[in-house]
């Protein structure tokens, strides 16, 4: 036997042996024949340096740190699921599918756990590993290969030479998330609040041999060419991703029908508590593929699966405090300090309270025993009390009067109340936090704890300090936790952040009621922050999207002494206050130049979205249809435009090929 070939069959042997070990919990051979045969390896690898393959068992863990993540652009967009949260909603999914299908019988439906952990995409040239992928935006993702290859149960080499792309979600068990927890708390380290948090930080570190440490594993629910492989059902594509040697979920079946779905889910709402990894629901898939290409896609989601999640759990702990924190805007929120409980896999110890009608309605004591709930992302909060269990000595939470940072009186506005002190610091720390946020200024390097820090220090008190920053660089170099070269990013990236589009500026003022998406609406429209100045509340109240609390806000942020002055002092040290944003290359574009009229009623975007998104295109959108016209776009319930599109010969689009046409185009 020659070197290479005892190296490919170590290789062989170990792959199979791993498998036996991860995918099919079923050892095969002991551990002390396993490291034998990889102590082997290892020899002959390093004997023989050039004849090392980079899918080696030895090379899986240990690979170099990385800067960055590349970017890998999905070769179909990863999409995500519609959400069904009741019985309801699975019987609209069901009759939807029977319509668009036009069919009586009872359809077959795949039931799978919804594993709650991080979508990644593997890609397989001729049987062997090629790259792993994050969901990213769904259309470019991160090449975390480095990582994915660091999970044990996630084969090199496939049993077969095929090429093909792979779904699934990599998780943390139950078990390793509290393992490494214990150790956590041990090392006096921050906890991981819950195993798909867990997952999803384990993949994206730099540095895979801390992601080896993690413990990861992976389910893989989805062959995306499946029809390449000829298969008539979802279950034999399942089936066949474990013959390649991929780790399938096995609580999964098939049901005829919905009234079968839903005793699948009722099955499982207990049974769920005692798998080994956490689940945030089921997700019902059609099982016949041929009707996946028949019932297709909306913008976002197939309209052949859907994920029902579970209601909240309910949890009870005690009330023991309220405190009162101020937002950027002045805003006081009241939060619940609660005992610590595990709520749906996270450890909660905080609650919203909201507001002040929000804590009263419910006549909240401390002392109180509380039940709380945590659902998916969304913040905790408290759900109601547990009367029959209060006890005398309770004390009713009442509103303070008097901010809790700077103590100057509250103003309440609407339901909420207000510290309107400009210089209350709490205020403008947190203002600082979010200007250089990522959907803001963006200003990679100053993370919050740096500008809590350099605002602690007095070097900044308002967003236009940053850009003076690069003037007390030895102020800066005397300061705890900040290296020399992290400075220089730091200084650099505030500098950069001048080029910044308009939109980012708008919304990192921080102005109530204007959110990221009015920001970027306000910079297309108006173009400079000049004009957005000058802009009357009728002038803003045209525009759709702008209602008239917003316009007032508007208003009142620009008539303001201090937010005049915070522009200019920006303005001064360069910042750009013109919109720059994307304009697509229009000549780039299926739609540009053509003449496009709209008809009937869209599911993936309303018809102004519809509209706008062709325009930006530089598609010209009218409303009668003419031998001018190019193309007519129709949804359901199309009337005579249709009619009249096709009595001239003018081509026709539906939904289902615009979002083709659109997914093929790069934005
Ligand atoms: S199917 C087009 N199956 O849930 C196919 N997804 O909310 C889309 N997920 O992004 C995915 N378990 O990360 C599918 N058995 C399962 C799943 C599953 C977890 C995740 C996945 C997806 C998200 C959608």
């Amino acid at each position: 036997m020659t070197i290479e070939q005892r190296l490919q069959f170590l290789i062989d042997t170990l792959e199979k042996h791993n498998h036996a070990y991860y995918v099919l919990d079923n050892p095969t051979i002991s551990d002390a024949e396993y490291d034998l045969l990889m102590q082997e390896l290892i020899r002959l690898e390093k004997d023989n340096p050039h004849l090392v393959n980079p899918l080696s068992p030895t090379q899986r863990v240990g690979g170099k740190a990385l800067d960055s993540f590349g970017k890998i652009t999905h070769q179909r967009m990863m999409l995500s699921l519609s959400n069904a949260f009741n019985h309801d909603d699975l019987f609209a999914f069901d009759s939807r599918i029977h319509s668009l299908l036009k069919q009586d019988d009872p359809i077959d439906y795949v039931c799978e756990m919804k594993i709650d952990g991080l979508a990644i995409a593997l890609e397989y040239k001729g049987g062997a590993f090629s790259y792993g992928a994050t969901r990213g935006d769904g259309t470019t993702g991160e090449d975390v290969s480095q990582n994915i290859l660091t999970i044990p149960s996630i084969p090199s080499f496939v049993t077969q030479p095929k090429t093909f792309e792979v779904r699934g979600e990599v998780f943390m068990s139950k078990k390793v998330l509290e393992t490494l927890n214990q150790q956590r708390l041990k090392a006096n380290e921050p906890l991981l609040a819950n195993t798909r948090n867990a997952a999803a930080g384990s993949i994206r570190q730099l540095d895979p041999a801390i992601t080896a440490t993690r413990k990861l594993d992976a389910f893989f629910y989805y062959l995306v060419n499946s029809e390449d492989f000829q298969f008539k059902t979802h279950a034999e594509a399942l089936d066949y991703l474990d013959t390649l040697g991929f780790k399938t979920n096995k609580e999964r079946k098939v049901v005829k029908g919905i009234d079968q779905v839903i005793s699948y889910i009722a099955t499982y709402e207990e049974k769920r508590k005692t798998l080994p990894y956490d689940i945030d629901g089921i997700v019902i898939k059609v099982n016949d593929l041929s009707l996946h290409s028949r019932l297709g896609y909306t913008a976002k989601t197939p309209r052949w699966a859907i994920a029902y999640k579970y209601p909240p759990e309910l949890v009870e702990t005690v009330l023991e405090d309220v405190i009162f924190t101020v937002g950027r805007t002045g805003k006081i929120t009241p939060n619940a300090v609660l005992k610590p409980v595990r709520v749906s896999g996270s450890l909660i110890s905080r609650a919203t309270l909201h507001n002040e009608d929000f804590f009263q309605s419910k006549d909240l004591h401390i002392g109180d025993y509380v039940f709380i709930r945590k659902a998916g992302e969304v913040i905790p909060e408290v759900v109601s009390v547990h009367m029959a269990k209060r006890t005398f000595n309770a004390k009713k939470v009442t509103m303070i009067t008097h901010c809790p940072e700077c103590q100057s009186e509250l103003v309440k506005i609407d339901a909420m109340h207000f510290c309107l002190s400009e210089t209350c610091p709490t205020k403008q720390e947190e203002k600082l936090i979010h200007f250089v946020s990522k959907d803001a200024m963006d200003i990679q390097g100053l993370g919050e704890s740096n500008i809590r820090l350099l605002f602690q220090q007095k070097l900044i008190t308002k967003p236009s300090d940053l850009y003076t920053l690069k003037d007390k660089k030895e102020q800066l170099d005397q300061l705890d936790g900040f290296a020399e070269k992290s400075i220089v990013q730091m200084l650099s990236a505030i500098e950069q952040s001048k080029k910044q589009s308009l939109e980012r500026v708008i919304f990192g003022l921080g102005i109530r009621e204007i959110g990221e998406k009015t920001a970027k609406t306000l910079a297309k429209k108006f173009l400079t922050l000049e004009a957005l100045m000058q802009a009357k509340e009728d002038d803003l109240l045209t525009i759709p999207e702008i209602g008239p609390v917003a316009a007032n806000a508007l208003i009142r942020y620009f008539a303001h002494p201090t937010s005049m002055q915070l522009i200019e002092a920006l303005q001064a040290c360069g910042l750009n206050m013109n919109y720059t944003g994307k304009v697509t290359q229009i000549s780039d574009s299926f739609f540009s130049f053509k003449k496009v009229v709209i008809t009937g009623t869209f599911e993936s975007f309303d018809r102004d979205q519809l509209t706008q998104l062709l325009e930006d295109k530089g598609a010209k959108v009218s409303s009668s249809v003419s031998s001018a016209t190019s193309f007519v776009l129709y949804g359901s319930d199309a009337g005579s435009k249709l009619v009249k599109a096709q009595q001239l010969g003018i081509p026709t689009l539906n939904e289902t090929q615009l979002l083709e046409l659109l997914a093929k185009e790069k934005v």
